[in-house]
């Protein structure tokens, strides 16, 4: 157990599975008590394997009223919120952009961009009442380069760097920090084969990535845990690729 984050409370969301799932496990390891936020289902076993320190909230991120009660969960629950991990995400139907439909559009933007909007909107406005803390938002490598297929994915994690770095500059000067996490190509519930193999298996390959290998849900949580904590208590406004290379090439 660390102690980066004694005395802190978080909320996660997208906390059932993979980046967020290893994000609220890690805070609560070093110390935070954790809001595990989930429409899945699955935010009641994270919240379990964490125990007292953790309360699991059902909720659709891309849903004001759920959004605004996770938040009331947070300070009623814990008394006040420190650190919020807009993690929550889908990818959508791969296609080009003829052929994706107006209703996929709306869902992938309404949960990767709306819900981290909302989520700032109600966290921001508690975190404040705390006198300060940190945000957290997962953005993607698919938010700094084209990806094939990905339009309107891409769109909706551009869109989620570009307000990390004006709501950044909004509270740099009121005690609140707003970064981006960008992951490459990630082994966690997004990829079909990691529900059945928890590792990703050695004959799946990734060339893509210059480190020749996928990236795991925990490595992302380190990045976040650095985000969320007072070690980069100067940062503010990043959007950091934890990626293996990928955006560099
Ligand atoms: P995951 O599928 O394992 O976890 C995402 C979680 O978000 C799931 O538990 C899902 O139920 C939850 N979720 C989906 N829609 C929701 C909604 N409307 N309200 C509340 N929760 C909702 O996938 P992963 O990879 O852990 O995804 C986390 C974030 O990382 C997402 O924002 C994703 O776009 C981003 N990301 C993932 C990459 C990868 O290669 N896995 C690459 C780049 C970004």
């Amino acid at each position: 157990m660390g102690h980066r984050l004694d005395g802190k409370v978080a909320i996660v969301t997208g906390a059932g599975s993979g980046i967020g799932r290893a994000g609220a496990l890690l805070f609560a390891a070093e110390g935070a008590k954790v809001v595990c936020a989930d429409i899945s289902g699955d935010e009641e076993k994270t919240a379990a394997e964490i125990g007292a320190a953790a309360v699991a909230v059902h909720v659709d991120v891309s849903v004001a009223a759920d959004v605004e009660g996770m938040v009331t969960t947070a300070e009623e629950r814990f008394g006040r919120l420190d650190i919020l991990f807009n993690n929550a995400g889908i990818g959508g139907p791969k296609l080009l952009v003829t052929e994706q439909t107006e209703e996929a559009f709306d869902h992938v933007i309404g949960v990767n961009l709306k819900g981290v909007f909302l989520g700032m909107k109600y966290g921001i406005q508690a975190i404040l009442r705390s006198g300060g803390g940190s945000v957290i938002n997962t953005a993607s490598a698919a938010g700094l380069v084209g990806w094939r297929k990905n339009a309107v994915y891409g769109a909706s994690k551009g869109g989620v760097i570009q307000m990390t770095k004006a709501v950044a500059l909004d509270y740099a000067d009121k005690g609140v920090r707003v970064n981006a996490i960008c992951p490459g190509m990630t082994w966690t519930g997004l990829v079909p084969d990691a529900k059945e193999h928890p590792d990703p298996p050695a004959d799946v390959p990734m060339p893509y990535q210059p480190m020749k290998r996928w990236g795991l849900s925990s490595e992302l949580a380190t990045a976040a845990l650095f985000l969320a904590g007072d070690d980069s208590s100067f940062v503010t406004g990043v959007a950091l690729p934890v990626d293996g290379g990928y955006v560099c090439g």
